[in-house]
């Protein structure tokens, strides 16, 4: 795969390391960063050998303050800059990787940075995270699912009021509101995530992905459809284990 500019793609004892790499300007997320993830994502989504994937973002600051707002400012209309973000649904990949995602949140996570964080399966913060959606406030919405993840995590009233009035959340609420599973110091963010990573590479990693599946489609069912589709997992896993 070829280098990239703004993400840092390494692949390490089956863990993929995805970090997104604009520091200096707390990771914002620009066309170039949507069309080096959606190569990323695509390879690892395909790749048997990647068992589990860990989300972070480079620098002191930031795990990504949001859209690169320049590119808002340079384009025709915020309406063709967001055409442009559509064109590539990095979105939908995120959410259909068959892998668990581990996101490893730390300072402003704003914006799609909160978006990315919420198609994760899991998020870790550190103390210092602060978690927002500054979109209304610029006169537009989330666009990369943050309307729809938001309150299936924290509430429809909590999503709400976070769109409403751009209040952010500290890592504390964020962890009250069930937005991050746990809130660590910052020295220990990458280990606690490295830790998990570890543990999800101990367990047999078919019924890893079946409990995603049957968890994450299972949340668009109803509760029958939901139970149907953990009965054919169920089954289907019990057999490749009597045949191996
Ligand atoms: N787009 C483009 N550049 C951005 C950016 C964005 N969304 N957010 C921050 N930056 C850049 C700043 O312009 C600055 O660059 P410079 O050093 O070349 O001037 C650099 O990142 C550091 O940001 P700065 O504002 O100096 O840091 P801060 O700690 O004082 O404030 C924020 C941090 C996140 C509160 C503030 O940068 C901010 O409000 N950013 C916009 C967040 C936003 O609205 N995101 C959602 C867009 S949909």
């Amino acid at each position: 795969m070829d280098a990239f500019e703004t993400v840092i793609f390494e692949k390490k004892d089956d863990i993929a390391h995805i970090t997104l790499n604009r520091p200096k300007v707390l990771n914002v997320y620009n066309i170039q960063m949507r069309d080096e993830l959606y190569q990323i994502l695509g390879a690892i989504k395909d790749d048997s050998e990647v068992r589990v994937v860990i989300l972070k973002g480079a620098g002191d600051k930031a795990f990504c303050a949001g859209a690169d707002l320049s590119e808002f400012l340079t384009a025709p209309s915020p309406t063709i800059a967001r055409q442009v973000r559509w064109e590539r649904d990095v979105w939908g990949l995120f959410l259909s990787l068959p892998q668990p995602v581990i996101a490893a949140l730390h300072g402003y996570v704003l914006g799609d940075g909160i978006e990315m964080a919420l198609c994760c399966d899991l998020r870790i913060a550190s103390q210092d995270a602060q978690f927002g959606t500054p979109e209304v406030g610029l006169g537009i919405i989330p666009a990369a699912g943050a309307t729809q993840t938001l309150p299936r995590t924290v509430g429809r009233s909590k999503a709400l009021e976070m769109l409403f009035t751009g209040h952010r959340l500290n890592a504390e609420e964020a962890y009250r509101t069930g937005l991050v599973n746990r809130v660590v110091s910052r020295d220990k963010l990458l280990p606690t995530v490295e830790g998990i990573a570890r543990k999800i590479l101990s367990y047999n990693q078919t019924a890893v992905k079946s409990a995603k599946q049957a968890i994450t489609r299972g949340l668009d069912l109803t509760l029958n459809e939901g139970l149907e589709l953990e009965k054919r997992l169920a089954s289907s896993l019990l057999s490749l284990r009597c045949f191996n």
